[in-house]
């Protein structure tokens, strides 16, 4: 037998247990590097459909599609290997019916080999996240501001600042849990009911834009990172990397243009071939 211990990647009922206790890490992660790296550092990790602004450069989350998550699922999973990996159910692949959305989850399933999928919707996907997790599908729930709703709402709105909206919210929760979702995603919902939610929820809610009081918290990792263009307020930035490759990519420029790269390190040289003939 191997002397190596085989490294278990979390569970969604390691998720859920978190209920009330540790913090849930959580971050978004589209590629195999990215996903390494915070691997040792997440508990989840989430290939969010924002991957089509972040990577694609698209101006909304509803042109990907499941190929584009299929693939950047596939590199996920080739990176981290401790982490629970969700995949985001893109726009079209889960609305029309349980069926459908069975039919293409298990396809991120199977061609992936991730633990879950992650679909946005309350009250009127709950008869999907139950046909789902019926048939071996674990679901995170995300109800609150649902970008793929954007058309219909015109625009990205935080939810829950007034308290006539509260009711709806509240029975959004309630249904995403009783239908069987593991956790849920709460966000740009207002702290107070973000709090509220999470006090009477039994599943960890996942805040972004919500509120410290979640049993998680998630950010898209480039907003994190600084690597975006336009950064929520509601993030907070760990790291400027645009200046940084803004830096680097001009140092390099500089460089080229003044034959200072590659320097005698960075070429290869001819190899010594050792005369064996004897005279
Ligand atoms: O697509 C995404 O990145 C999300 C967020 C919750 C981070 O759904």
């Amino acid at each position: 037998m191997s002397s190596h211990t085989k490294i278990k990647r979390t569970t969604v009922s390691k998720i859920a247990a978190r209920k009330g206790g540790e913090p849930i890490v959580c971050l978004t992660a589209y590629t195999a590097p990215m996903a390494r790296l915070l691997d040792d550092h997440t508990d989840l990790l989430l290939v969010g459909d924002s991957v089509a602004m972040v990577l694609h450069g698209m101006d909304s989350t509803i042109g990907v599609t499941l190929e584009h998550m299929i693939m950047h699922g596939q590199a996920v999973m080739r990176g981290a290997k401790k982490a629970l990996v969700v995949i985001d159910m893109p726009f079209g692949s889960y609305e029309e019916s349980p069926q459908v959305a069975f039919r293409n989850a298990s396809r991120l399933m199977q061609k992936t080999g991730c633990t879950a999928v992650k679909f946005e919707g309350g009250k009127r996907m709950a008869q999907t996240i139950r046909y789902l997790t019926e048939r071996g599908v674990p679901v995170m729930g995300h109800i609150g501001l649902m970008p793929q709703l954007v058309h219909v709402k015109g625009g990205y709105r935080v939810v829950g600042r007034h308290s006539a909206e509260w009711a709806a919210i509240e029975a959004d929760a309630e249904a995403v849990e009783q239908a069987g979702a593991f956790a849920v995603v709460l966000e740009g919902i207002a702290e107070p009911l973000a709090e509220k939610i999470t006090k009477f929820l039994t599943i960890p809610t996942i805040g972004i834009g919500a509120s410290a009081q979640c049993d998680g918290q998630i950010l898209v990792t480039d907003d994190l990172l600084g690597l975006s263009e336009h950064t929520p307020s509601f993030v907070k930035k760990y790291a400027d990397l645009s200046q940084q490759i803004d830096r680097a990519g001009e140092a390099y420029a500089k460089d080229v243009r003044a034959r200072h790269f590659p320097g005698p390190d960075h070429v290869y040289g001819m190899k010594l071939v050792r005369n064996t003939k004897a005279s």
